[in-house]
């Protein structure tokens, strides 16, 4: 499959986690969602989701929260290849402390350690199967409690990224493509309100690093307009319109964010070279995220494709977890 299969193959994903079965989990505890990279972040898109009175905390290291053991935390373990090795030290962790663990995985190490599992298919790369990965985490969330309907959640996000992609070229890959031409020679920098939008910002950053290998950027309102804002005072200096933005909105977005938003391109627009803008559609958070972070993987991949570049390997990453050798 090559990666515009994979993008316009999220719909499908998101739907195959309606009816996956997942394992029996205690409903009384607060719950940490282990996950790094692309596995990190289906844990982070199921956690927005997550409805209730207890905390769902999602932890993107080693080991676990220091509040897990004591509190008795329902763990989550999302790893794609199971072979994480920041996720399988939380999970032994968790296991030999007596927690109760499930994973979401396709197999490897985690599968071996005998948790019981959600069993995603297998043979993607992990960012491309976010849809899989969040959607058997959702349904774990829910299992336990925290999520009102998540088939109803899966199916409404479905049919609202079907929408954006269209046939073909629906509006989804059209956006992509466009912002895909205007960041060709930039540096993204991509920002979105607290949590929906900064969620998908932060995707758009990472699939532009691992599919164009670029380097690109995220921020988070409000948080940046206390701090990062300041940094485009004297931008101008580094030659800085070599950055475009992209501005995630959000329908979800607090009024006061969504003016902050409005005023974050007021405030650095011309020291920018130009500032995008995408719209999420849809009415629960999940549909939120999926249809601004799916317009990120289109311009990712039509920033590769312009560039010349594959992006399937991740070879940096890949040599990089060779080099550390094994945990
Ligand atoms: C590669 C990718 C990475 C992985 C990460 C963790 O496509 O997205 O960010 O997700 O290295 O690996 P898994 O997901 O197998 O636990």
């Amino acid at each position: 499959m090559t990666m515009w299969e994979l993008v316009r193959g999220l719909s499908d994903q998101l739907r195959w986690a309606v009816d996956v079965d997942v394992p029996q989990v205690p409903d009384d505890r607060p719950v940490v969602v282990l996950g790094m990279g692309g596995s990190g972040m289906a844990a982070a898109v199921a956690a927005l989701a997550a409805e209730g009175g207890r905390p769902v905390v999602v932890h993107r290291s080693y080991d676990l929260p220091s509040w897990a053991v004591p509190s008795g935390a329902l763990v989550v373990a999302v790893s794609y290849s199971g072979n994480t090795e920041e996720t399988l030290s939380g999970t032994r962790v968790a296991r030999d402390a007596g927690l109760p663990v499930v994973g979401v995985t396709s197999g490897g190490r985690l599968r071996d350690l005998g948790v019981p599992v959600v069993a995603v298919p297998p043979g993607l790369p992990p960012r491309a199967a976010v849809g899989f990965q969040a959607g058997g985490a959702l349904r774990i969330l829910a299992a336990a409690g925290l999520v009102g309907d998540a088939p109803a959640a899966l199916e409404e996000a479905a049919d609202a990224v079907d929408a954006v992609l269209g046939d073909g070229d629906g509006p989804a890959i059209t956006l992509g493509r466009d912002l895909a031409e205007a960041l060709r020679h930039r540096i993204p920098v991509v920002y979105g309100g607290f949590p929906v939008g900064a969620l998908a910002a932060y995707r758009w950053k990472t699939q532009v690093n691992e599919n164009a290998k670029r380097p690109a950027y995220s921020g988070e309102v409000p948080e940046m307009n206390h701090n990062e804002l300041e940094g485009w005072a004297e931008a101008a200096e580094l030659g800085i319109r070599c950055v475009g933005i992209v501005r995630l909105r959000d329908a979800g977005d607090h009024p006061r964010v969504a003016r902050r938003l409005d005023l974050v391109a007021e405030a650095v627009g011309d020291r920018a070279a130009f500032v995008g803008e995408v719209r999420s559609v849809g009415e629960g958070p999940l549909a939120r995220f999926f249809t601004l972070a799916v317009v990120g993987d289109a311009a990712s991949v039509a920033l590769a494709e312009g560039l010349g570049v594959d992006p399937m390997p991740v070879d940096l990453i890949e040599g990089f977890k060779r080099r550390l050798g094994p945990g």
